[in-house]
């Protein structure tokens, strides 16, 4: 057996905050009370600091083969960078690759991730095909894999777009066994015309990767899927959200009561659009925020912070999708060509924390709600996950609240060689991070290595919010 005692901390969960210590026996929280007495094998002063729950980022891509190439950090790369961010479990998406089967998909993911990953993990799994064989499929997926959320995407058409007669399809097996959809919510069709008209003008750069996506392309399909999602009463839960029109439509929806839940990523609350350049400017930096959908306007990143404290949104993710800036460049010709996403896994609990508490635009408890607490409860794994509770695994991050640092691809452990927000300065850092009751980072230091992360089975989506 092994324990460890956390002293004189601050404990901050989505509903509660109290100076206490905490006494983990192996891989749980066993008591928490003020002066416990217990030895312990190992004692940690958090004296000044916040103890949070450890973060679970549930939109993720790792080692995914996407437009033509590979993201590039792997299990090993990516699950660790997570934990130096404080985020002790991450979802990542399997995707069946269309004529083949959810458990074909499944075997292929498990060969990269099994035994690699530093933290905890779980998947989501993309139904790209749905058809009589995956449909027989869903049942096992939920009840002996755990794997409890389908993720579905309404554009890039050809290779991972389902029409809306399979997203129907999908919606009721996925109701009928205790599941929730995930989806991807852009009018693939409206986007492939604006490509095309693109290119046909000669219009190559990277700004064109963001106006062939408008506004209205998110909006059009947040709404459908949430019309569907009312009409088949299946849970349904909206991945990188982005925009003003998106939210109107999900603030809507709510009208009717449904069952709905909105992500949106920490990249479309603090970056806008103008980092794409202008028309004349045909530079290629932007490639570095070429994801999907695309940087929006500042309007939208105010409608996002107001969403979060309306209870609208209701997690705040990543979409860590990381291409090193050679494999960016396969799109230096043709903007539709350049692998979409950006490494944000080890920042997002640092940067939410610098411009979302300390300025004031949300609390400390909204931080934890929508970072670690909504994402274990929406999928499944509270309170087992996302929360500081005896009987919890003890997955805790310790945080200096005052500790100003610069964010820089020179310091940063994700396997990409830019960043997103090099030379941002933020206040408030990761100190020390426990993960089932061992210590993953200390002094800058990563103490477990691939292997010690485990999957996470998943439980049925019965939890509201
Ligand atoms: O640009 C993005 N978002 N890349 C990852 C795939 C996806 O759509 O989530
Ligand atoms: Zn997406
Ligand atoms: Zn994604």
């Amino acid at each position: 057996m092994s324990s460890i005692l956390i002293k004189n901390g601050r404990i901050i969960t989505a509903d509660s905050d109290q100076h206490a210590d905490i006494y983990i026996e192996n891989e749980t929280i066993k008591t928490i009370g003020i002066n416990i007495a217990d030895k312990a094998d190992k004692e940690i002063d958090a004296k000044g600091m916040f103890v949070f729950p450890g973060g679970i980022d549930p939109h993720v891509h790792l080692e995914m083969p996407f437009m033509g190439t590979s993201s590039s950090d792997t299990y090993e790369t990516g699950t660790r960078a997570a934990l130096f961010g404080g985020t002790t479990m991450v979802i990542d998406f399997v995707l069946q690759k269309q004529g083949k089967t959810l458990y074909d998909a499944l075997k292929e993911w498990k060969g990269r991730s099994d035994n690699n990953c530093v933290g905890d993990y779980s998947f989501h799994m993309a139904v790209t095909d749905f058809n009589e064989v995956t449909k027989n499929e869903i049942k096992d997926m939920i009840e002996k894999e755990g794997i409890v959320s389908f993720k579905t995407f309404m554009a890039y058409k050809g290779a991972l777009m389902v029409d809306d007669r399979q997203m129907i399809g999908l919606m009721n097996e996925v109701k009928k066994h205790g599941g929730l959809i995930n989806v991807h919510a852009t009018n693939g069709d409206m986007i492939d015309f604006l490509i095309d008209k693109f290119h046909k003008e000669g219009k190559m750069s990277p700004l064109f990767h963001y106006l062939s996506q408008p506004e209205v392309t998110e909006a059009e399909a947040s709404g459908r899927f949430a019309d569907m999602i009312n009409y088949t009463g299946c849970p349904g839960y909206i991945v990188h959200l982005t925009c003003e029109g998106a939210l109107n439509a999900v603030r809507n929806a709510t009208r009717r009561n449904q069952n709905l839940f909105v992500e949106t990523c920490i990249q479309y609350l603090l970056l806008d659009a103008s980092l794409y350049g202008n028309e004349k400017s045909g530079d290629f930096e932007g490639a570095k925020w070429v994801m999907s959908p695309p940087l929006r306007e500042k309007k939208d990143q105010a409608t996002l912070w107001a969403g979060i404290n309306q209870g609208l949104v209701n997690v705040v993710a990543t979409d860590h999708c990381p291409f090193t800036w050679e494999q960016k460049l396969l799109g230096k010709n043709d903007f539709a060509k350049i692998p979409n996403g950006h490494p944000a896994i080890e920042h997002r609990l640092e940067l939410l924390f610098s411009e979302g508490v300390n300025k004031g635009k949300i609390t400390i408890h909204k931080f934890v709600e929508v970072a670690c607490t909504n994402p274990a409860k929406i999928f499944g794994m509270f309170p087992r996950k996302g929360t500081i509770a005896v009987g919890a695994d003890a997955d805790i991050l310790i945080f200096d609240p005052n500790e100003k640092h610069k964010l820089s691809a020179k310091t940063h452990h994700m396997n990409v060689d830019y960043s997103a927000y090099e030379g941002w300065e933020i206040t408030g850092k990761v100190k020390t991070v426990l993960l089932r009751g061992k210590v993953a980072i200390e002094n800058n230091h990563c103490q477990i290595d691939k292997g010690f992360g485990k999957f996470i089975k998943r439980n049925k989506v019965t939890q509201t919010i």
